[in-house]
């Protein structure tokens, strides 16, 4: 099996240079890679790579992810999220190839309480969310054989992640007040690598696989929550906070202006994916609870 991987040092793209190992030849590429070009800004270089590697499978972990530049970059954010996925699945249907791709929560309006199914209609609440729409509709309506995978709040111990951030500022302020009313399931790029690879395998076994899945984390937590999580952790470790996990403030989303709206309805139901790839989804504690140790043993 011959696998494309494109945006490699991505949170994502790190963990599945190492998940997408052992299926076969990897060819992994990021926006500078020169022997063969992975820049999904430069459409006919992209169309190209895909031409001269023709890989049995193609994992796409680029994105433009700069949720509030987003706004007042459109062009970029479309040419990357909704122009080259297009791209990618023109090609991987004259090759006969399977095209890996992630999308977003941001898909959705964010309003109720429900888990949001797959099924459900989708009504984005700023240009990145939009373009991820364009990005999966594009996919889609190619025809070629495809996995999508909807997912939220994505951290990976490499990079800043939003515990890191929580753990400094706890440790340099002398308060701390985190949103309460966006509601959703941490996801850690280790687990969306691994459930991609036994997706990946499966679908080339069983084609009737393919399709649009949501993928994240059992339970849900409001980022209040998870901020207080991560500051018990670390007290538990004996890490010394000028901010206690029980001192958090608690604040609304409305008093945190971003350039780019937020739903505060994140939940995906995960059903569709345990149920066709005979999955268990862990809590979402315990692969924060991992990367925190990882982080931790580092800091102490
Ligand atoms: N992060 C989240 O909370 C979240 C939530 C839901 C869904 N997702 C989706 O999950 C997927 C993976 O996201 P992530 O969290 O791993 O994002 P990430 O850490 O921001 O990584 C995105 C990668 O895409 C690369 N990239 C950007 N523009 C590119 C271009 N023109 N050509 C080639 N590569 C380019 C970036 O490389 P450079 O830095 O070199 O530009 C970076 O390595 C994306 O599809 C994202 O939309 C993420």
């Amino acid at each position: 099996v011959k696998i494309l991987l494109l945006g490699k040092n991505g949170q994502v793209g790190w963990e599945l240079q190492r998940s997408l190992a052992p299926l076969g030849e990897l060819i992994a590429l990021d926006s500078k890679s020169q022997a063969y070009r992975g820049d999904l800004a430069d459409l006919s270089g992209l169309a190209q790579t895909v031409r001269d590697i023709a890989p049995d499978v193609i994992v796409n972990a680029a994105a433009y992810t700069a949720v509030d530049k987003a706004e007042t970059d459109l062009q970029q954010a479309r040419l990357v999220n909704a122009e080259a996925p297009q791209v990618l699945a023109r090609e991987a249907k004259q090759l006969g190839a399977l095209l890996v791709h992630y999308s977003t929560d941001y898909v959705f309006p964010g309003d109720g309480q429900d888990p949001w199914q797959e099924t459900d209609a989708v009504a984005p609440l700023n240009a990145y969310g939009q373009t991820k729409l364009e990005g999966e509709q594009a996919i889609q309506a190619s025809g070629c054989a495809h996995l999508i995978f909807r997912t939220s709040w994505v951290y990976a111990a490499r990079g800043n992640n939003f515990a890191k951030t929580m753990l400094k500022l706890a440790r340099e302020r002398d308060s701390l007040n985190v949103i309460n009313d966006q509601f959703g399931a941490p996801t850690g790029a280790e687990l969306l690598a691994d459930v991609s690879a036994h997706a990946i395998r499966a679908t080339r076994k069983d084609a009737r696989l393919g399709g649009l899945y949501h993928l994240a984390p059992s339970g849900e937590t409001s980022w209040y929550d998870y901020a207080r999580f991560v500051l018990a952790q670390a007290q538990a470790a004996g890490i010394g906070l000028r901010v206690s996990s029980e001192q958090v403030g608690a604040i609304a989303t409305e008093s945190y202006p971003t350039p780019a709206k937020r739903p505060k309805n994140s939940r995906l139901s995960t059903q569709k994916l345990q149920q066709a790839f005979a999955l268990n989804l862990p809590q979402w504690q315990q692969g924060v609870a991992r990367m925190l140790q990882e982080i931790l043993e580092t800091t102490t």
